[in-house]
């Protein structure tokens, strides 16, 4: 038996633009139709009109810390004319959390951008880091005193490499120069967030707030030991995992660490250059790793090395995301099980876990890969709406009614 400390926070998170439905101001709605995406986010999860009764349930399912987002195209649909009524309706989301005895996790910018920001350039525009301060700081004026854990920007370098390395997600850029000002621009955003929510919390004499990124970290393992890709293992783990904190670290912006975490990615270079380091992954399917159902490898021995490696930063660390997309909800558990015994290994070797949230409450849009991925404890009918949680739902709420895992 496995026993984690009261006080411990237990969940599942959600983003708003794949669940909320509808969010008809944002750059990702307009991609979605310029492309003719085969299965639109339209009305998503209808959490947007349902969250009450999505809350409902992760109470019954013992979670007492929920992660959502702001849909920042929905409070701010022109540029500079923000809407009261949805900053408003984000208050009843959240108040909705804590009269539901549920530790609000609150993201300000969780891969969607407005269509108008988007239209400026987007993040490659030096205004961006304005711009977004200006949205963040009307969110925490009305927000603030309800809100204890914010997380400023979700997983920075996925989206940098969606969006303009490998050029899917919108704006589809494909420039390693572009992504590298978008990277700064972030950085910058991140940081100058960070002394603005602290500063509107000493501000209105609040308890000082926890605020992070969510960074996503990715098990690298290379096929071969080779010198090149040692050379690339070193230069991954630094870009895409580490160089975002470390920066952020350096400018003392992180009360803790956020993490997510799900997949193991083979590295073996085809060449020198700098995307071969970068970017080329073994092309044999020689993993012989179970999958989810989109194929990434599931690696739980991952996230126990990932997690001692940050000991080094001295700072709590909080499981953001961990999750499978799978249609046999057996493997879900097992999954979430063996997760969970790495987090209590790291726990047990000095690392300072203090919460694990489950990617997702619900399932839900998966961007580029529409409905189909599985992600949810609680499986969503699109034709009715209606919620069923499954069968590791349950299992997880024991884990989190008790704080336990039984073998
Ligand atoms: C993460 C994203 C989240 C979801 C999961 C599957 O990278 O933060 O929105 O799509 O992957």
């Amino acid at each position: 038996m496995i026993q984690f400390p009261k006080g411990f926070l237990w969940g599942a998170a959600t983003s708003a633009y794949q669940v909320e439905g509808n969010n008809i101001a944002s750059d990702w709605w307009e991609w979605e139709k310029r492309l003719g995406q085969k299965e639109p986010s339209g009305l998503a999860c209808r959490h947007y009109e349902l969250y009450a009764q999505d809350f409902d349930l992760a109470r019954s399912l013992g979670h007492n810390a929920h992660r959502l987002s702001l849909e920042w195209s929905r409070i701010e649909p022109e540029e500079g004319r923000f809407q009261e009524a949805q900053l408003k309706h984000y208050l009843d989301v959240i108040l909705a959390l804590r009269e539901r005895g549920i530790e609000p996790v609150v993201t300000l910018h969780h891969f969607t951008n407005p269509l108008w920001f988007s239209l400026k350039d987007g993040w490659h525009n030096e205004q961006a880091v304005s711009s977004y301060l200006r949205y963040t700081g009307r969110a925490l004026e009305l927000l603030s005193p309800h809100v204890r854990f914010w997380v400023t920007i979700n997983e920075p370098m996925v989206y940098v490499y969606h969006a303009y390395v490998l050029g899917i997600w919108p704006p589809q850029e494909r420039s390693l120069a572009k992504g590298g000002k978008v990277t700064n621009n972030l950085l910058s955003a991140h940081v100058e967030a960070y002394k603005l929510i602290h500063a509107i919390y000493k501000k209105k004499g609040l308890p000082m707030p926890m605020v992070s990124i969510a960074q996503n970290l990715q098990a690298f393992v290379a096929c071969k030991a080779n010198l090149r890709n040692r050379i690339a293992l070193y230069l991954r783990n630094k870009c895409f995992n580490f160089d975002f904190i470390d920066n952020a670290m350096r400018k003392k912006s992180l009360d803790f660490l956020g993490i997510n975490y799900y997949s193991r990615s083979l590295v073996d270079t085809r060449g020198w250059g700098v995307k071969n380091l970068l970017l080329d992954t073994c092309r044999d399917n020689h993993s012989d790793l179970p999958k989810n159902s989109l194929g990434w490898d599931i690696y739980p021995q991952g996230l126990y090395d990932l997690l001692l490696s940050l000991k080094r930063y001295d700072l709590p660390v909080f499981i953001l995301e961990n999750g499978i997309c799978t249609d046999k909800d057996s493997l879900r558990w097992n999954f979430i099980r063996r997760h969970i015994e790495m987090v209590h290994q790291a726990r047990q070797k000095g690392v300072n876990l203090i919460g694990y949230l489950y990617w997702s409450l619900l399932d839900n849009f998966e961007w580029d890969k529409g409905f189909s991925p599985r992600f949810g404890l609680i499986d969503v009918d699109y034709a009715t709406y209606r919620r069923t949680p499954r069968d590791s739902a349950n299992k997880f709420a024991e884990v989190c009614r008790t704080g336990t895992l039984n073998d």
